[in-house]
């Protein structure tokens, strides 16, 4: 097969890790005899300090005419502490995400074998955990209504949803339920917010549809809670944006390092990849970034934008061999030797 693939390095360590993960992707399809078309694109600080921008159209031009989008990180320290600042690089993945109908982010959370000594949580807590946050990613807080008043002293934020909007999500995590343990996870905070009220109503008006579903409704407080006590009593979590953002960070823990945790972005018609974490700035060129997660991002892509499971299977086998084998960054050697990011790829590419 062909693919033009939407390359969106971003900011930080994004160069760096996308490197290894175009690296291992060319290897697959070598192996298997697809031809990729790399499309690199601007976005971020990057396109910022290029031309003004963080989301620039041509890039968006890019991510259109592409058959599946590859994004490593944006965000820059020079933004982070400047709150008047008039254009952010985070202002770029937001847009980025609404104008390409990106409203469902897809952010499996699993543990490796190799690697449950490394989690700071004990072993018979997290062995088998296998969960997915389908978080939804356009809407919410994130895109209401904001501004100040009184003179700049105070400031508000509205976090708005429609049924549609709950009901697309719902309907996903429902579907993704079918295919894995069967249980669904409403994730809100119904008894305060009027927004968590309508999810909740509108995702136990769909449970008829989906009867072999068992579905549980559950106050964020308490799955943040839980889920660090019994992650593996989970199976698909759906929420709405700012929740499922901070989840997800959270439920990285369990896997032992945010560095390998890969995520989707899908909607109705694009879909993107790319690593759970930011961009690290402060082992920006250093070779030292885990490029595991952006690796595993491709694998995604290659399993859900192009329908070729057994591609990515090969990349999760070689990740896992990797882990297995010691070939990991220095946030995962514990004392031991620590590998470059760039040999960490290369090792991964050869071993498919
Ligand atoms: C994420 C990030 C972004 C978010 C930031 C960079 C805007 O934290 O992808 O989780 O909050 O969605
Ligand atoms: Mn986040």
């Amino acid at each position: 097969m062909k693919f033009n693939i939407a390359l969106l390095a971003g900011d930080g360590i994004g160069p760096e890790v996308i490197e290894q993960a175009v690296k291992v992707s060319d290897a697959v399809a070598k192996k298997f005899g697809h031809e990729i078309t790399w499309k690199p694109a601007l976005t971020g600080a990057a396109a910022i300090d290029a031309v003004g921008e963080p989301y620039p159209d041509a890039t968006h031009e890019i991510c259109l005419a592409s058959d599946a989008v590859l994004f490593g990180a944006i965000g820059h320290p020079k933004y982070d502490n400047d709150p008047s600042a008039p254009v952010r690089p985070e202002q770029g993945l937001l847009k980025m995400r609404k104008k390409l109908g990106l409203f469902a982010n897809v952010r499996p959370t699993f543990t490796f074998p190799s690697l449950l000594e490394k989690s700071p949580l004990k072993r018979e807590r997290i062995e088998g955990t296998d969960l997915v946050f389908l978080r939804e990613l356009t809407g919410g807080i994130y895109f209401g209504e904001k501004g100040r008043r009184d003179g700049g002293e105070t400031a508000f934020d509205n976090c708005v949803y429609t049924r549609e909007e709950v009901q697309r999500l719902a309907k996903k995590g429902f579907e993704l339920a079918m295919t894995r343990g069967k249980k669904l996870c409403c994730v809100d905070k119904a008894n305060v917010l009027e927004t968590s009220r309508l999810w909740r109503e509108t995702v136990q008006a769909m449970e008829k549809d989906y009867p072999e579903v068992t579905v549980s409704y559950e106050f964020v407080d308490a799955v943040a809670m839980r889920l660090v006590q019994w992650p593996n009593s989970y199976d698909v979590l759906i929420t709405e944006n700012l929740f499922g953002d901070i989840l997800t960070d959270e439920a990285s823990v369990i896997s032992g390092s945010m560095g390998l945790m890969p995520s989707a972005s899908v909607g109705t018609d694009n879909q993107l990849f790319e690593p759970i974490h930011g961009s690290y700035p402060q082992a920006t060129g250093k070779n030292i970034a885990n490029p595991m997660a952006t690796v595993l991002s491709a694998a995604m892509m290659f399993e859900m934008a192009f329908g070729l499971q057994e591609e990515g299977a090969v990349i999760r086998d070689a990740v896992n061999k990797a882990l297995a084998e010691g070939i990991v960054t220095e946030d995962l050697a514990d004392g031991g030797k620590a590998y470059g990011t760039k040999e960490v790829g290369d090792w991964l590419a050869a071993n498919i």
